[in-house]
């Protein structure tokens, strides 16, 4: 989330921020390795949706934890 707030170009959606909406979803394109874990509650938000969070995360919850070469390629889920 901070580094999309910081790059606006990025235009991922949000409201709650807080694994609770689900308007943040985007799809793991590349890289969901060096992804924080999903978390109980993430993982319900995406269950509601029918996603895996091998596939799909929310935005607001998801950290990168890779080190700073580390390549992320995250879509924002259009349904
Ligand atoms: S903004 Fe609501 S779940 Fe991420």
């Amino acid at each position: 989330m901070d580094i999309t707030d910081a790059h606006p170009a990025a235009d991922v959606p949000y409201s709650c921020r807080a694994a609770t909406c689900g308007t943040c979803r985007v799809e793991v394109v590349e890289g969901g390795d060096a992804l924080s874990v999903a978390e109980l509650d993430e993982i319900e938000v995406l269950d509601i949706f029918g996603d895996s969070p091998e596939d799909v995360r929310l935005c607001c919850q998801s950290k990168v934890v890779g080190g700073a070469s580390t390549r992320v390629t995250l879509r924002v889920c259009d349904d």
